[in-house]
């Protein structure tokens, strides 16, 4: 996983037919994906449950690239390892998910994973100061977590906020959350490179007719860099 900040979709599999990953993640790669988002939930951190290491495991052969596991769950600690063994590039903790997130970056990077931390709308950029040199992405929520279709939440002045402490370092600032064509340009414009869509990339098209998904990643991706076809 080389690093640049050339703009990534990642779209994410919680929008995809829960009955045929391994066919959605081959098609949203065939139709222009960068990165497969993989939203695990947990039903106590977050309002909703998706699933597990396993299933992570299972999805990996199907995804070329790069898959990023977002984990919404509390605790983490107990799980890395589960999600580095099944594959995940990049493992995404909650700064809000417990009180030693120091720790659990450590942990992913030990695994020999890429160290995400994802901050909730309401968590400040200041929460994450102090671990710049321990992450290799942020991931700015602009929806509560929990559920894909929600309205998108202005979060562009955090992710400038970031942007400037991140300064030179190779760390991604990735969105999360009602990212659109109508989004994305916002959240480009202040500093993110990759950006997860779940309805917007998934919405019109299937396995079996998988062409949409290719319009809707360059819907997003030409508003996102200012190349409007
Ligand atoms: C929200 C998830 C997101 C979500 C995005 O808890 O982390 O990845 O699936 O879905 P959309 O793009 O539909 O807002
Ligand atoms: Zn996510």
């Amino acid at each position: 996983m080389s690093f640049d900040r050339s703009i990534k979709i990642a779209p994410s599999i919680l929008a995809a037919d829960f009955a045929n990953f391994g066919a959605e993640c081959a098609a949203i790669e065939a139709q222009g994906a960068d990165w497969v988002h993989v939203d695990v939930m947990d039903g106590h951190f977050v309002p909703n449950i998706t699933f597990g290491p396993a299933t992570c495991a299972a999805i990996r052969p199907h995804i070329k690239g790069v898959m990023d596991v977002h984990l919404m769950i509390a605790p983490v600690d107990p799980y890395i390892d589960a999600f580095a063994q099944a594959g995940a590039d990049v493992i995404t903790a909650h700064v809000e998910a417990g009180p030693h997130i120091h720790r659990t970056l450590q942990a992913i990077r030990g695994a020999g994973a890429k160290a995400g931390v994802a901050l909730n709308p309401g968590t400040p950029a200041e929460a994450v100061a102090d671990l710049m040199d321990m992450v290799d992405l942020i991931c700015v929520m602009t929806v509560n977590p929990g559920f894909g279709g929600q309205k998108f939440i202005d979060m562009t002045a955090k992710i400038r906020r970031l942007r400037a402490m991140i300064g030179d370092r190779p760390v991604h600032i990735e969105i999360d959350g009602g990212v659109d064509p109508t989004t994305a340009p916002l959240v480009a414009k202040a500093g993110a490179d990759v950006l997860v869509a779940g309805s917007a990339v998934f919405r019109g098209g299937s396995v079996s007719d998988p062409a949409p998904y290719g319009t809707n990643i360059r819907a997003i991706r030409d508003a996102a860099t200012g190349t409007y076809a």
